[in-house]
C-alpha cells in the first residue's frame, strides 16, 4: 500500500486514475499526492506510465476514470489551456522549440503556453506590436536568470542539446502564475555537467519562485541530489513513494528495473 499521508501541504492529487490505450491499461488505479514547493523525481523503467502520467495531470490526455486535484479544486475535466491558467506548465520529452524563431521569441511565446505552429506568428505579431514591452523584458530577465542571455538572438538549431533544455525550461517560466511545472526528461541527452547545471537551475527556480516541480529523469545518479521526494513506477502502477534515497534502493523499484 502506497503511504501518502507522509505530504503534508499537498498542491496536486491524482486519485485512482486509470488510462487506456485500447486493452494497454497505460495508468492502473494511480494515486498519489506531490508536496507543494518541493522537486519530486518520478522514475521507472521504459514504458512505466511516466509520460502517460504527466499527460493526464497537464490534461493533453483525458482519463478513463478516478479524478485529479490541483490546489482542492478538481480539475479532471479541464483542458490543458484552463489547466495552464491555474499554473499546471508543462515540457515535453521531446522539446518542441520553434526552430523559425528565435531563442527570445521561443521565451516569449510561453506566455500562452504551447501555442500551436500555427498561432504562433499572430501571437508573436500581437506581442511585438502591441508594445507588450513587459512580455519581452520579463523573456530577457528569464534568459538571464538562465544563463541564456548571450544567446537570444539564435535559432534552436544552433544550440546545444543542453541550451535546448535550458530554452524549454525559461520558456515554461514565462506562464503568468506557473505553480507546478511537469518536466519530461529535463537533462536527457546532455552531459553530465550541463545536466547537473539544468538541475541546479530548476532548484534555484524552486526556491526563487516557489514552484514546485514533477521531473521525469533517468539520470537518477544525477536527479537524486536534487530531489525532495520520489515516485516509482512500474506497469502504469505506482510502486513506491517518499524519500528519494528510500525509492531508489526499494526492493520492488530495484526489480522493475532488472525485470523490465
Ligand atoms: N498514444 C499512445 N497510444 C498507444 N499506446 C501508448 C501511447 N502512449 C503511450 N503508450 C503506451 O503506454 C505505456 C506507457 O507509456 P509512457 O510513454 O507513459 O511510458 P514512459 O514511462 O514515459 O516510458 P519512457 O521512459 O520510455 O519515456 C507504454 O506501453 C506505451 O507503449
Ligand atoms: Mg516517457
Amino acid at each position: 500500500m502506497v503511504k501518502i499521508n507522509q505530504v503534508t501541504d499537498v498542491i496536486l492529487e491524482v486519485n485512482k486514475v486509470s488510462k487506456y490505450f485500447g486493452s494497454l491499461k497505460a495508468l492502473d488505479d494511480v494515486t498519489l499526492a506531490l508536496p507543494r514547493g518541493k522537486i519530486t523525481l518520478l522514475i521507472g523503467p521504459n514504458g512505466s506510465g511516466k509520460t502517460t502520467l504527466i499527460n493526464v495531470i497537464s490534461g493533453v490526455l483525458s482519463i478513463d476514470s478516478g479524478s485529479i486535484i490541483f490546489e482542492g479544486r478538481d480539475i479532471t475535466r479541464l483542458p490543458p489551456h484552463d489547466r495552464y491558467k491555474l499554473g499546471i506548465v508543462r515540457s515535453y520529452q521531446i522539446p518542441r522549440l520553434f526552430q523559425g524563431l528565435s531563442v527570445l521569441e521561443n521565451t516569449v511565446v510561453g506566455k500562452d503556453g504551447n501555442p500551436g505552429e500555427g498561432m504562433i506568428y499572430g501571437l508573436l505579431k500581437r506581442i511585438w506590436y502591441n508594445y507588450e514591452k513587459s512580455s519581452i523584458e520579463d523573456a530577457l530577465a528569464k534568459l538571464l536568470f538562465l544563463n541564456l542571455i548571450h544567446l537570444h538572438d539564435r535559432r534552436p538549431g544552433e544550440l546545444s542539446g543542453g541550451q535546448m533544455k535550458l530554452l524549454e525550461l525559461s520558456r515554461s517560466i514565462m506562464a503568468t502564475k506557473p505553480k507546478l511545472i511537469l518536466l519530461d526528461e529535463p537533462a536527457a541527452g546532455v552531459n553530465p555537467v550541463l545536466a547537473k547545471e539544468i538541475m541546479s537551475m530548476i532548484r534555484n527556480i524552486r526556491d526563487e519562485l516557489g514552484i514546485t516541480f514533477l521531473i521525469v529523469e533517468h539520470r537518477l545518479d544525477i536527479a537524486i541530489d536534487y530531489a525532495d521526494y520520489a515516485i516509482g513506477m512500474h506497469l502504469g502502477r505506482v510502486i513506491a513513494q517518499g524519500k528519494p534515497k528510500e525509492v531508489v534502493e526499494d526492493p520492488k523499484v530495484i526489480e522493475s528495473y532488472l525485470g523490465g
